[in-house]
């Protein structure tokens, strides 16, 4: 299975909610970037791009179930629908069991271990506060606190003119 194909399959399953399509479009395109800058080899790569495509799959579950999107709800929940949704692919389990966890991670920053669950973080954080309009402070707070890839603090300084 391909990034493209997983990406297909991610849009079908959205069902029309643009909201969350816009949303993983954006952290999955600062993902692959991010990736590529540093130089992941292509299996870590494959792993971050397409656990940025489905990380936030629970997000419509939530809403309905709990009333909202809170980030240990979307961990929970979202490991279970990460493996549904593989289970047809020709992912090995070992693919499936890193994306799978990555997605219930994602919104935990103090553990973060290895380069595809940094930089997801990363990209899902510029993502969010570009959609939310998060303020300065907010924005250089997390930066010297949780990025730590070169690529990620130049790219969130150019997107929001640090
Ligand atoms: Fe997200």
């Amino acid at each position: 299975m391909t990034v493209a194909q997983i990406m297909e399959n991610m849009l079908a399953f959205s069902e029309g909610n643009i909201h969350d399509i816009d949303h993983f479009l954006r952290v999955w395109s600062y993902a692959k970037t991010i990736g590529e800058l540093e130089g992941l080899d292509r299996e870590t790569q494959f792993i971050l791009e397409a656990a940025a495509i489905v990380h936030d799959i629970a997000c419509p579950l939530c809403r309905e179930k709990y009333g909202n999107t809170n980030g240990k709800y979307q961990e929970r929940e979202g490991e279970p629908m990460v493996r549904a949704f593989f289970a047809d692919s020709d992912l090995s389990a070992e693919q499936i069991d890193r994306i799978a966890w990555l997605v219930a991670h994602h919104h935990t920053f103090n553990e973060i271990e290895g380069i595809d669950y940094q930089i997801l973080v990363e990209a899902d954080y510029i993502a969010n506060a570009s959609e939310n309009g998060y303020d300065r402070k907010n924005i250089e707070n997390f930066m010297a606190r949780f990025m730590k890839t070169d690529s990620d603090v130049r790219l969130t300084k150019a997107v929001f003119c640090l």
